[in-house]
């Protein structure tokens, strides 16, 4: 009798990954994903409860999974450092960081760094948990960095108004930190090239998930209807979960994705200029320090 074998399920035995933001919307099926190819899950969630939940259900679906949960708030600099150090206490090897999580919030909220949240958590969380976690991804070679984007980009960093100093509005706040996502990936791609470590980023498409409990009331209201003509989470999870386990990609750098698939991106994203400064300005926002990480 034939032995039928599903290689797909085990491509990713013996890879660790971590995971931002998993315990709900595309980051839960981006865990799901990876834990059902054979991966170590490390689920890292804000709220434990929340937290659990979504790691019981993933251990439901996956019943041989190994599923690990930490708890941390991305919003402060000083919980990103305590999963850093918790996680290296834990795990000697990374060989997938998913910079997942993400906020879109109507009010302008300062963190306890005193930083715009949606700066802080979308764009700032990645570049320090990145930075702060490349010693381990180097040493696990070979190893990928899979940040989330958007296609809601803002024209250019307005680094006068990066904390709402001057205004604040929703959607420009949340187009600059995804605007700076890219840029990001495309500086450590340049800092890191030669390594063995990768790093690409995504824009998932438009997904039905919990990102819209920060909106206006207007957008609330009309959202069950735009969510009808929006992914499900599952399939909103598909290019991350390439970009962090297909051979395809293996070697690939410094790129941008939608639906699996390399594109260009708007003229302001390969300004090398703006990079820098980014890179320069995010230095002294996190006070990291590259001779001493984590
Ligand atoms: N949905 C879309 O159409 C779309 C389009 C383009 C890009 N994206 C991006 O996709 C990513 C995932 O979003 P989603 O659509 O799946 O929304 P979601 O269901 O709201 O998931 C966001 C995740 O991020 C977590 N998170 C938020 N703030 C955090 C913090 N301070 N510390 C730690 N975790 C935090 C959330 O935790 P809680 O459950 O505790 O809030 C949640 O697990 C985001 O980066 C988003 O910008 C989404």
């Amino acid at each position: 009798m034939a032995i039928i074998k599903n290689h797909t399920s085990e491509i990713m035995k013996g890879k660790i990954c971590m995971i931002t933001g998993a315990n709900s919307g595309i980051g839960k099926a981006t865990a799901l994903g990876l834990a059902k190819m054979g991966a170590t899950i490390i689920m890292v969630c804000r709220n434990k409860d929340r937290g659990e939940k979504a790691l019981e259900d993933i251990k439901k679906e996956v019943e041989n999974g190994t599923v690990d949960l930490m708890i941390a708030d991305l919003s402060t600099q000083k919980a990103i450092h305590q999963l850093v150090k918790e996680f290296k206490e834990r795990y000697q090897f990374l060989h997938v960081l998913i910079n997942n999580a993400g906020v879109n919030l109507s009010r302008c909220v300062l963190t306890e760094d005193g930083i715009e949240t949606t700066f802080a958590v979308n764009y700032l969380a990645q570049y320090l948990l990145s930075n702060l976690l490349l010693d381990v991804l180097q040493a696990s070679s070979p190893a990928r960095i899979v940040n989330v984007a958007s296609s809601v980009l803002a024209k250019n960093i307005d680094f006068e108004n990066l904390n709402g100093e001057k205004h604040y509005r929703q959607l420009n706040a949340y187009g600059q930190s995804k605007l700076a996502v890219i840029l990001f990936t495309y500086e450590l791609s340049r800092r890191i090239e030669g390594t063995v470590v990768t790093v690409n980023c995504l824009h998932p498409g438009y997904v039905k998930t919990n990102m819209i409990k920060n909106f206006r009331k207007f957008v609330k209201y009309f959202y069950p209807l735009i969510g009808l003509f929006m992914k499900k989470p599952k399939k909103g999870a598909k290019t991350s979960i390439y970009l962090a386990s297909s051979s395809e990609v293996e070697g690939v750098s410094g790129k941008y994705f939608k639906k699996r698939k390399e594109v260009e991106s708007m003229k302001a994203v390969y300004d090398e200029e703006i990079a820098k400064r980014l890179w320069d300005v995010s230095i002294a926002l996190t006070n990291l320090n590259f001779n001493k990480t984590s």
